[in-house]
């Protein structure tokens, strides 16, 4: 449907709008990491000893602490196109790919200051374990989850180098690559929460993603729109990259 600016104008049709480009993206994705999301959340984890959810929570949190790496060096690749890329394109992408990066430290905008998600990590663990999270992790590990984690979380540290792209594309592929990220954690946390509700346990770190992640979605999304096409292939290519490496991350965790 072709739109006005008057269609456009109302709230209503504003979300038509929104819904529709983001249609555009999720078309890009095969819904292959949905099954070993549920597969762990849903069944293995279920048949975890408590007495290994310290090694667990040690893993998993390596995974999600990661993410806020791969948030500074997709900012980075996005500032270093500067001098290539349009200097208005280039500071709007940037405000909404930092907007999810700020939250991540409790940092909302037309909110007061929360606590940091790594905080929140550390009170889930504390609740969960019975002890403070170690300040450091392990340097070598005979911790399975947090081996497999340090694993995947270097393909998808590797694959924001977007080898053999210029660094505008490169660019591209990052902003593309953190929109997989944030809508793909809207099922992950959705799942995960659920996971450990099964068990009886609730954590604010859970709900406060739960309650966040929409709207990192449509950041990252405006991000992309901002920067791109929508049908570009190396869009394409970012989204079913993280697609596979989230599912990839998953299905490794159930093998273990
Ligand atoms: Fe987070
Ligand atoms: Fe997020």
């Amino acid at each position: 449907m072709k739109e006005t600016k008057s269609q456009v104008a109302t709230s209503s049709q504003t979300v038509v709008h929104s819904s529709s480009r983001k249609e555009m993206l999720l078309r890009h994705l095969k819904s292959s990491y949905i099954q070993p999301l549920e597969d762990f959340y849903l069944g293995v984890l279920q048949n975890i000893p408590a007495n290994i959810y310290g090694d667990l929570l040690i893993g998993i949190g390596y995974n999600f602490e990661h993410y806020d790496l791969m948030f500074s060096k997709m900012a980075f690749n996005l500032q270093n196109t500067f001098g290539d890329t349009a200097y208005s394109i280039r500071y709007k992408t940037m405000q909404y790919l930092l907007q999810p990066f700020c939250s991540e430290y409790g940092i909302e905008a037309n909110r007061p200051l929360y606590q940091t998600h790594r905080e929140l990590y550390a009170n889930f663990y504390r609740e969960l374990v019975g002890q403070d999270i170690p300040e450091m992790y392990p340097e070598e590990s005979s911790n399975p989850w947090l081996q497999c984690s340090i694993r995947w979380a270097k393909i998808m540290y590797d694959a924001l180098d977007a080898e053999g792209y210029s660094p505008n594309e490169k660019a591209i592929y990052n902003v593309a690559y953190h929109w997989a990220v944030e809508y793909l954690s809207i099922t992950e946390f959705d799942l995960m929460r659920q996971g450990w509700q099964k068990l009886n346990i609730s954590a604010r770190y859970l709900d406060a993603h739960c309650a966040v992640e929409d709207e990192h979605g449509d950041y990252a999304e405006k991000a992309v729109f901002e920067i791109s096409e929508p049908d570009n292939p190396i869009v394409v290519r970012a989204i079913q990259d993280h697609e596979e490496h989230l599912g990839g991350y998953y299905k490794s965790l159930t093998l273990l």
